[in-house]
């Protein structure tokens, strides 16, 4: 079964990033928002589906990462925050 997922806010993060891999926080415990500290280990979150989700950048761009932790295309903004 799905945790809900904590959101760290109500709003995607705005960030340039660089090139290369990224580890997107899924469950919202993580204290360095939006990626994943690993805080999600030994809690009810550990094992779930998309709680750190490794994505890659293939080159150095601005990216809208989901801040709700409810988007459907994680680890990106996809507009679900608004209706929440
Ligand atoms: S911040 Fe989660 S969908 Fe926009």
């Amino acid at each position: 079964m799905m945790i809900k997922p904590k959101s760290s806010r109500l709003a995607p993060y705005v960030l340039d990033l660089e090139e290369g891999s990224h580890i997107w926080c899924g469950c919202g415990l993580s204290k360095d928002q939006p990626f994943c500290d690993n805080a999600h280990k030994g809690t009810e979150y550990e094992g779930q589906e998309k709680v750190a989700m490794l994505f890659e950048t293939e080159t150095d761009k601005t990216v809208a990462l989901c801040g709700c932790k409810e988007t459907k295309s994680p680890p990106y903004c996809d507009g679900a925050h608004k209706s929440l």
